[in-house]
C-alpha cells in the first residue's frame, strides 16, 4: 500500500516566495511516501484525497523542518575556564595565541573514544531535535590530524542512522594550525591528504575553513579550495569573524556555498556575495558569547539581494549553545532581522547554504520534513527565548 498522510486544517508558512512567510491559513498538506504532493487551502485539495483519512491540526503553524546550517557537534570537554578568562577581560584571540581556544577542544577531543564523541553528540543533537530540527550540518576540526579528522566525519554519518535526522558533514581540516606546524606545512603533511582520503571514503559534502590571523590566511585557504575544487565539492568559508581578510570575497570567487560570521565584511565582499549566490550565515550565538560589538551588515545583504541564513554554531567555545530558535531570537534583537527572515534563514536559505534544494520549504515535490507548532503565529519561533512550542516533528513524512 502507498504510504499517504494527510494533515488539514494547518496555518502554513511554506517560505516558499522570493520574501515572507507565505503564509497559507485553513489549509492541508498531503504526503505521499516521503514527499509533499499538495500543499494549499483545504478546499483546493484534489479529489482523490477527500476520502483520505486527515488529522485536523485546529489551526496550529506548520513551517519546514528547520535547519541547523553551520554547527561543530562533534566535540569533547569544555572551555568554562576559558570563559572565565574572558569575562575577566582575555580576548578570544588572546586565549587562542596562549595556546587554548580550539586547541584545548582538540586535545580532549583526540583523547575521547569514537563512543564518547558519539554520545555527547548524540544530547545535543537530541536537544535540537525537540526544537524542530530536521537537518544538522555537522563540521570535523577539532581533530587536526588525518585520522582525527576522519574519525569526526565518520561520527558525524554515524549520527543519521541512529536519530531520524538528515546530516549534511563539513571537512574543516583548516580550522587551527597546530603549534608545531606552520600553515603550509600542516596544510601539506595533514589537512590536504586529509581532504582527500575524508573524500574517497564518501564522508564530505562541503569543505570549509577558518580564514583569519590566528587561523588560515586566504593565500592557504585558497590552496584548500583548490583541492575542493578538484575533487568537485562545494566550499564554505568562516570570514570575517574578528577582522576582514578578505575572506568573503575569496569564497565567492570559488562559488562558495556560503561564507559564515561576516561581521567585519566590507562592502567589497557583500558585492561579491550577491553575484555569486553566496549565503550569508548569521550566527549571533557566536556574536553574543565573544561580546562582539560589530554587528554584520544586515542592511548591505538586504539591498544587495544576499540571502541571509541563521545557526547557532554550537560549539564549545564561541557558541556552547544548541537551541536554534534562541539563535533566531538573537538574529532578530542583536542583529535587526526581521522574524520572517529569521524563518526563512533557519529554512530556505539554510537548505541552500547547504546546497540541498529539496528540503526548506513547503511546495509540492519537496521531502516532508516539518515541524508543527502549538501556535499559529510565524513570530513566535523568534519572540520565545529559545522555547520550544513544538507540537510534532515529522521527518521524511513520518512524524517522530
Ligand atoms: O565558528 N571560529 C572558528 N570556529 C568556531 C569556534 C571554534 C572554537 O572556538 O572552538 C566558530 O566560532
Ligand atoms: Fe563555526
Amino acid at each position: 500500500m502507498l504510504k499517504r498522510g494527510l494533515y488539514t486544517e494547518a496555518t502554513l508558512a511554506t517560505v516558499s516566495g522570493a520574501t515572507g512567510y507565505g503564509l497559507i491559513a485553513h489549509a492541508a498538506i498531503a504526503i505521499e511516501r516521503d514527499k509533499i504532493v499538495y500543499a494549499g487551502p483545504d478546499d483546493g485539495l484534489p479529489a482523490e484525497w477527500r476520502s483520505v483519512p486527515a488529522t485536523s491540526l485546529d489551526g496550529r503553524l506548520v513551517t519546514p523542518g528547520l535547519i541547523d546550517c553551520h554547527t561543530h557537534l562533534i566535540h569533547a570537554g569544555s572551555r568554562a575556564s576559558e570563559f572565565e578568562m574572558r569575562l575577566e577581560g582575555a580576548s578570544y584571540e588572546d586565549v587562542a595565541r596562549a595556546g587554548g581556544g580550539i586547541f584545548s577542544t582538540v586535545e580532549a577531543t583526540n583523547q575521547t573514544s569514537d563512543d564518547g564523541l558519539l554520545s555527547g553528540a548524540l544530547k545535543r543533537l537530541d536537544r535540537m531535535l525537540a526544537e524542530g530540527v530536521t537537518t544538522v550540518e555537522v563540521k570535523s576540526g577539532y581533530g587536526l590530524t588525518q585520522e582525527g579528522e576522519l574519525r569526526l566525519l565518520r561520527v558525524a554519518r554515524k549520527l543519521s542512522e541512529m536519530r531520524p535526522v538528515r546530516i549534511c558533514t563539513t571537512f574543516l581540516g583548516a580550522h587551527a594550525i597546530p603549534k608545531d606546524m606552520d600553515g603550509d606545512e600542516y596544510l601539506d603533511a595533514v589537512c590536504l591528504p586529509a581532504l582527500r582520503a575524508a573524500a574517497a571514503e564518501g564522508l564530505v559534502d562541503a569543505v570549509d575553513g577558518f580564514c583569519e590571523t590566528i587561523g588560515f590566511s586566504p593565500a592557504q585557504i585558497k590552496r584548500v579550495f583548490d583541492v575542493a575544487s578538484e575533487l568537485g565539492l562545494p566550499v564554505k568559508l568562516h570570514a570575517e569573524q574578528l577582522s576582514d581578510q578578505g575572506g568573503a570575497k575569496l569564497a565567492s570567487q570559488y562559488g562558495a556555498l556560503s561564507a559564515d560570521h561576516l561581521e567585519y565584511v566590507s562592502q567589497d565582499g557583500v558585492e561579491a556575495m550577491a553575484e555569486a549566490g553566496t549565503v550569508a550565515v548569521m550566527l549571533p550565538g557566536a556574536f553574543y558569547f565573544l561580546k562582539e560589538t560589530k554587528v554584520p551588515p544586515i542592511a548591505a545583504f538586504r539591498v544587495a539581494g544576499v540571502p541571509m541564513a541563521v545557526a547557532t554554531d554550537s560549539n564549545p567555545g564561541s557558541a556552547p549553545m544548541t537551541s536554534i530558535l534562541l539563535a533566531m531570537n538573537m538574529a532578530t534583537t542583536l542583529f535587526a532581522m526581521t522574524p520572517e527572515e529569521a524563518l526563512r534563514g533557519v529554512t530556505v536559505n539554510a537548505a541552500r547554504a547547504l546546497g540541498q534544494s529539496d528540503i526548506g520549504m513547503i511546495t509540492p515535490g519537496q521531502v516532508a520534513d516539518l515541524a508543527i507548532w502549538d501556535s499559529s503565529h510565524p513570530a513566535e519561533l523568534s519572540y520565545r527565548m529559545g522555547d520550544a512550542p513544538l507540537y510534532a516533528r515529522i521527518f521524511g513524512g513520518l512524524e517522530c
